[in-house]
């Protein structure tokens, strides 16, 4: 087969990504911890029913693929895959100085209950049940505290030029490829000599609950990383005959 029919023969007519969207819609997504929808709305550009779940209402123009309330009871509805992007706050190591007894006494105490209920809520998460799970978070306790991240990522390598390390915990998904590494623009510089990303400082003029919702959003590039590269995995997993679409959806060795 020379070059170009080679080429042909992978091409999508309309009607190839018509019945792999008709055949996604019957694929269930569950974007644990989002209000942005952000992941959500990826998932549904590609014809799976996602839906989002959060104790906040969505900001993402969507209330009908959001479930506004606790995710727990949600976790073990049959999904095909479950996304989640459990709270941090207490999951941190920059916040460890606040365990201080000494100092802190009773804020200290309850500081730890916190941490104890957080640790709870990210591992009720990881044993879901549900066969294809990635679980977010910033770099922090659950490397050692449960086990080390299958990948770390930045913004910047999925085409949106910020850092922000963010592991990812992967069961039944290949680690996401970088679609598109730019330059992230210099770090901001403080007297004292430590430096911050300049989209995070940025975030320092909003509101507090503002600041954190803006801080915790998923960046767009990760997100459509996500939707393309996991995509092929739910489609070949659920029915066995898309061998054809391998190259639509692409996707790599699964962890
Ligand atoms: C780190 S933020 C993740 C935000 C997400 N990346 C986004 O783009 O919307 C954690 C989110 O978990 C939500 N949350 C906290 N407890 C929850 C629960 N029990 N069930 C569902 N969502 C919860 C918070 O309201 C917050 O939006």
């Amino acid at each position: 087969m020379n070059k170009q029919s080679e080429t042909e023969s992978t091409e999508k007519t309309s009607e190839d990504v018509d019945k792999i969207k008709q055949i996604a819609s019957t694929i269930r997504v569950l974007v644990a911890c989002e209000e942005s929808q952000i992941v959500c709305s990826a998932f549904r550009e590609y014809g799976f029913e996602a839906y989002s779940c959060d104790i906040e209402p969505s900001t993402g123009g969507h209330p009908e693929w959001h479930i506004q309330g606790d995710v727990l009871p949600e976790l073990n509805k049959n999904w095909d895959l479950i996304i989640a992007f459990p709270p941090c706050t207490y999951l941190t190591t920059t916040g460890n100085r606040w365990f201080n007894m000494e100092i802190y006494k009773e804020k200290a105490v309850k500081r730890k209950q916190d941490r104890v209920e957080a640790i709870d809520f990210f591992m009720k998460i990881v044993n879901a049940s549900c066969s294809k799970i990635a679980i977010e978070n910033p770099v922090g306790i659950m490397s050692t505290n449960y086990r080390k991240p299958d990948q770390i990522v930045n913004p910047y390598e999925f085409g949106d030029p910020a850092e922000k390390r963010t592991c990812l915990w992967l069961k039944g998904l290949p680690k996401l490829k970088h679609t598109d590494v730019v330059v992230p623009p210099e770090r901001i510089k403080f007297k004292s000599g430590k430096t911050m990303a300049k989209w995070y400082f940025d975030a320092l003029k909003l509101s507090k609950k503002e600041r954190q919702r803006v801080r915790s959003k998923t960046f767009p590039g990760i997100a459509l990383a996500m939707a393309e590269q996991w995509s092929g995995v739910l489609l070949a997993e659920k029915f066995n005959g898309l061998s054809q679409f391998e190259n639509f959806y692409s996707f790599d060795s699964i962890i």
